[in-house]
């Protein structure tokens, strides 16, 4: 019988901090290995390819001619401006040239992580690198953006395996992200929500609200405002999330969520 050829992937790097692979090879359900070694053909990751140096770099470009139009494109990381991009040089060049490149021949992208798809921590201010997000630096090429500081592991596998399996993208909010994933606030699938609903919050880390597993609203929880899955997938497996472990919800879905509470006070 004929075998269909694995979809071809490469998965480049910016100004990032490789959590998000960190991240994906953490899927359960799909298993990473599974996806990567029966479902995919990766071709090129800084991190889980074996190789690395020239030849590495010389097989991204021919990939790249002999699958145009037809790989799935996965980026993490931020693009990098300033200066002419030098603060951020993959394969010898800037960044923002290997990720113009790549956008034109791919047939779709996936925005790995709050970096990819905003800018992430590179571009909080006061942004010395011009970092930013990569939508603007990829053409027409279509983008499903997949934000999280990293995403969890099951979103990544679970998004590039609708690539990889329909070859088309995965129904999409007004941000370009899976509906399936971003459908939902933080605050609508938190267990903490009858204690938000009955005024009932932790003012402080250590005191008996907090003891207590009460609403962490007032220390900065931004659930209210944070699409993202969460409250029902978890992460590693359905074990835990930050609420769950008794930290507000950073917002890390949410674009320059670094210079918002709780990290800065709102004003
Ligand atoms: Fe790292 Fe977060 Fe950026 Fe992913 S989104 S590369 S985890 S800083
Ligand atoms: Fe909403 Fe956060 Fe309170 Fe949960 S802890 S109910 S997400 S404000
Ligand atoms: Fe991020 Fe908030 Fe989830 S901080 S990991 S979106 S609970």
């Amino acid at each position: 019988a004929e075998t269909k050829p694995l979809p071809v992937v490469v998965w480049i790097h910016g100004h990032e901090c490789t959590g998000c692979d960190e991240s994906f090879i953490r899927s359960g359900a799909p298993l990473a290995s599974d996806v990567v070694l029966s479902q995919i053909d990766l071709e090129y990751d800084h991190l889980l390819s074996a190789a690395s140096g020239e030849p590495f770099e010389r097989h991204l470009e021919e990939i790249m001619k002999k699958y145009k139009g037809q790989y799935i494109l996965a980026v993490e990381g931020a693009v990098c401006t300033g200066d002419n991009g030098v603060y951020c040089m993959s394969g010898g060049r800037p960044f923002v040239r290997t990720l113009q490149e790549a956008a034109a021949g791919a047939m779709a992208i996936i925005a790995y992580g709050t970096c990819a798809v905003s800018g992430g921590i590179q571009s909080a201010k006061p942004n010395p690198t011009g970092s930013a997000g990569i939508n603007p630096f990829v053409g027409n090429t279509p983008v499903v953006n997949v934000p999280g500081c990293p995403p969890i592991p099951e979103v990544m596998t679970g998004v590039i395996m609708h690539l990889a399996l329909f070859g088309t993208l995965p129904p999409l909010d007004g941000e370009g992200r899976p509906k399936q994933f971003y459908g939902n606030r933080i605050h609508d699938t938190c267990y903490r929500r009858p204690f938000f609903d009955a005024g009932m919050f932790a003012e402080n880390f250590d005191d008996a609200g907090a003891k207590a597993g009460w609403c962490l609203y007032k220390l900065g929880c931004r659930g209210p405002e944070t699409y993202n899955s969460c409250g029902n997938l978890r992460w590693f497996q359905g074990m835990s999330y930050p609420i769950q472990s008794g930290a507000p919800c950073i917002g890390c879905s949410n674009a320059n969520f670094w210079d918002d509470e709780p990290f800065t006070k709102r004003l």
